[in-house]
């Protein structure tokens, strides 16, 4: 079997990769290890940056997106008794688009099977090799049988877990990371939004956040000790754990309801260096990870497939590979901007275990600096709705 690129991962990453290479007659396999139903019932962040609607717009798959998605102008910060609206179109002359990363995913589906896109489900044992060759190939196993896909160059699109990263040689990688020292409590409930817009909360319990998926699906996030487990909390505990933390008139006011998904992820901020070895190439999170504040995950991978696929298009029907060969540094010196913003947004609104009176302090000089700063505003903004590409 042979394509032009073989692609790890039929997450968003992968799919969107394959979509763009496909819509420029360049032929890509897709390998995904779990089944597209599994795929398809993980439930992920909804805020998309302006880059990424563009890029759906221009696959022709955004007609749900346009309709259904939500035009966020701007958000609410809260802070013990305070609130300040920060007004993203005013500040940064674009606004976010609320939509559930899972339907983007479900959406590339749709696509890629009108469009008659290869994509193997199921896939064991998926291993690139000869990645620094002319010639490099996957093998990989499908129900039993054994299949070897012969290609040009191989995306790892396999996400934190998958096997791509590991082909770069330890002498070859540097891996940057933090852990945080807490975890995000997330409930889905068919429930009216508690707001209008997004609100992140910084409260003396702890962070939480109100958002939604649409007029009757709410996403709320608590900030949780790492050592939570799902079943500790009850919806009745969760629901006042949040009033707790979010305005009271917002708290007074929302609707609640029984949970339809309950779950807790860890925070994590990370950063493989290089995203290249050879003919492989790495993006989204396979290559890096941020923690959710700010809803950086999907769009930061959407930015790398951005790069690469433009890359790859280059060098096949243009015959320059510049793209391709500075692939890593542009991914990267735009990657390490997004992480320090998603850094810098978990550290200003989350309590930490060791955080001094003092720390408190400055969380809250920031907060109050952002309530009476337009240039402060502007810089928060630019960053949330997206660095250009
Ligand atoms: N072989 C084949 N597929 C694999 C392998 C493997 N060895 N390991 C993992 N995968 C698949 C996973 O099952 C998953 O479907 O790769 C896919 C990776 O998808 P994501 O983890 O969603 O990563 P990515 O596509 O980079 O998405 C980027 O979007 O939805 C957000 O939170 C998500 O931040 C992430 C972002
Ligand atoms: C979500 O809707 O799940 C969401 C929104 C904003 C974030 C993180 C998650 O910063």
């Amino acid at each position: 079997m042979r394509a032009q690129v073989a692609i790890i991962g039929g997450g968003p990453s992968g799919l969107l990769l394959a979509q763009l290479l496909m819509a420029q007659g360049i032929d890509a396999v897709v390998l995904e290890c779990q089944t597209k139903e599994h795929v398809l019932s993980r439930i992920r962040a909804g805020v998309l940056e302006q880059g990424l609607v563009e890029i759906m717009r221009n696959l022709g798959v955004a007609d749900r997106l346009d309709t259904e998605g939500m035009i966020h102008n701007g958000t609410v910060l809260s802070y013990d008794n305070d609130q300040v609206r920060l007004d993203f179109t005013e500040h940064a002359g674009k606004p976010v688009i609320v939509y559930g990363q899972t339907e983007v995913t479900r959406d590339l589906y749709d696509l890629r099977e009108q469009t008659s896109g290869q994509t193997f489900f199921e896939c064991e044992e998926v291993h690139p090799q000869d990645l620094k060759s002319d010639a490099p190939f996957v093998t990989f196993r499908q129900y039993g049988k054994d299949f070897r896909l012969e290609c040009d160059y191989v995306a790892g699109c396999d996400g934190f877990h998958g096997v791509s990263r590991q082909c770069i040689p330890e002498n070859v990688r540097t891996e940057y990371e933090k852990i945080y020292p807490f975890g995000w409590l997330g409930v889905l409930s068919e429930t009216p939004p508690a707001h209008h817009e997004l609100i992140y909360s910084n409260s003396a319990r702890g962070f939480a956040l109100c958002s939604q998926r649409n007029s009757n699906l709410s996403r709320y996030y608590i900030q949780c000790d790492l050592t939570d487990s799902v079943d500790q909390w009850s919806d009745e505990a969760f629901w006042d754990e949040l009033k707790r933390r979010i305005p009271e008139e917002v708290a007074d006011t929302m609707v609640t309801g029984p949970s339809v998904e309950k779950s807790i992820a860890p925070l994590r901020s990370f950063v493989c260096e290089p995203m290249q070895w050879g003919r492989m190439f790495l993006c989204g999170d396979a290559a890096h990870i941020v923690p959710p504040t700010g809803a950086k995950g999907l769009n930061s991978a959407a930015a790398d497939v951005h790069y690469l696929s433009e890359g790859l298009i280059n060098h096949y029907n243009n015959n320059d590979s510049r793209g391709l060969e500075g692939y890593s540094q542009k991914a990267l010196e735009r990657m390490w901007k997004t992480e320090r913003f998603s850094w810098w947004m978990t550290n200003l609104l989350h309590r930490f275990p060791d955080q001094s009176t003092f720390d408190q302090k400055m969380q809250r000089a920031e907060l109050e600096f952002l309530a009476e700063n337009q240039l402060a505003v502007a810089v928060l903004a630019q960053n949330y709705v997206g660095l250009p590409y």
